[in-house]
């Protein structure tokens, strides 16, 4: 059993990833940006720390033996200065995107996907065999219409065509922890995508929701001024200069289904529909 760092736990990817590795026995410290953090198993060590500052990484990779890192928005530039500086760490896992994989985004200038690309360029030189877990489109991602299904019965975006096939963040976190529970090199190196079962549309998505949910909801289709007005309310400039771009660039790709999680799991992925039926409270 080893002692793993778990970071990005406060998140919706990796929330479900601590109680999987207690369960199976191993030790978890948890890397939180502040103490208490909310939703943290009582059972995991939780230390304060930024994954942009090499210092309080330094820290917390005090005695860890495995890392399941999350991205941050340098690209992981302090987490490999950080790493570099210890011996002894036995694996990274580091939470990457599809998108680094989406060469048809060549020439757009968005911070997400180079964070991911430059990511995986500093862990895979790091001298600590590694594994890359590049999930699409996360079911959660549909927390972003909460406030307004709460508020007013209503879905607001721009594209009700989009269509991807979502993936249940518990699937994300199952897979994460069998590459834990394996010894290194059963997974060394190895790079897996990871979608859900099925693609599904935006539009598709609210009526899921309205059927699970047992409400009527509405959809309004936002104009491309209203979405980048209420982007730029949580996003930086650059990601909303690029946004529109993008879901555009979607609208133009079939989505791939992967049958990763069923290889990895030995069991179906989860659907969209499992993951509001699971988590239909979050939404009231
Ligand atoms: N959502 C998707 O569809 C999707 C798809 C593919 C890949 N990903 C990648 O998965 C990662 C997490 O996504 P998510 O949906 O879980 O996002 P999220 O719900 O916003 O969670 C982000 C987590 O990272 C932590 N965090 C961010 N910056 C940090 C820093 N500098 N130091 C310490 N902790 C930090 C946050 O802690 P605080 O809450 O304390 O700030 C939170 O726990 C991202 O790298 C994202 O690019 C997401």
């Amino acid at each position: 059993m080893s002692r793993i760092l778990v970071t990005g736990a406060t998140g919706n990817a990796a929330r479900h990833l601590p109680a999987k590795l207690l369960d199976s026995g191993h030790a978890v410290r948890v890397l939180a940006h502040i103490r208490p953090a909310d939703g943290i198993d009582p059972r995991a060590e939780t230390v304060v720390g930024d994954l942009t500052d090499a210092g309080s990484i330094g820290d917390a990779l005090a005695d860890v033996d495995e890392v399941f890192l999350l991205t941050a928005d340098d690209g992981a530039a302090a987490f490999a200065k950080a790493a570099a500086a210890r011996t002894g760490l036995r694996r990274v896992v580091l939470l990457s995107s599809k998108a680094v994989v989406n060469n048809e985004f060549d020439g757009f200038d968005n911070p997400i996907y180079r964070k991911h690309i430059l990511a995986e360029r500093r862990i895979a030189e790091l001298a600590v065999p590694t594994t890359m877990l590049r999930p699409g489109g996360l079911a959660s991602n549909a927390l972003r219409w909460a406030p307004t299904i709460r508020a007013h019965n209503r879905v607001q975006a721009l594209f009700p065509e989009l269509a991807a096939p979502l993936l249940d963040p518990e699937d994300l976190a199952a897979v994460a922890a069998v590459v834990f529970d394996s010894s290194v090199d059963a997974h060394r190196g190895k790079t897996y995508t990871l979608t859900g079962p099925e693609i599904v549309t935006v539009a598709e998505q609210v009526r899921i929701l309205a059927e699970v949910l047992g409400r009527s909801i509405e959809f309004v289709q936002l104009t491309e001024d209203e979405a980048r007005e209420i982007l730029s309310r949580t996003q930086p400039p650059e990601f909303v200069r690029n946004y529109i771009p993008v879901q555009r660039r979607y609208l133009t790709i079939t989505p791939t289904v992967h049958d990763t999680v069923t290889t990895l799991l030995g069991r179906p992925a989860r659907s969209f529909r499992e993951w509001v039926h699971a988590n239909a409270t979050r939404f009231n």
